[in-house]
């Protein structure tokens, strides 16, 4: 994941999220409390959508399996 930066206001990086996804947020709502990123002006929102729908899209379909220890 990569350290680019998402929220310019919040200054929060993309692997920032990811962790936040790793740790079980589902939601953008979630990533926004537990970063803070899209908290501000909002300019970075659909940016976080999307990293969201993709991270829970490459989830496998077994629960079992979805267990992610990160890096
Ligand atoms: S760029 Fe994320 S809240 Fe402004």
């Amino acid at each position: 994941m990569s350290k680019r930066l998402v929220c310019i206001c919040n200054m929060v990086t993309e692997k920032e999220i990811h962790a936040a996804l790793v740790k079980g947020a589902k939601l953008t709502t979630e990533i926004q409390k537990m970063t803070r990123a899209g908290t501000s002006c909002g300019r970075c929102l659909p940016w976080i959508d999307s990293i969201v729908e993709e991270y829970l899209a490459a989830l496998p379909d077994d629960p079992q399996q979805r267990i992610d220890f990160g890096e």
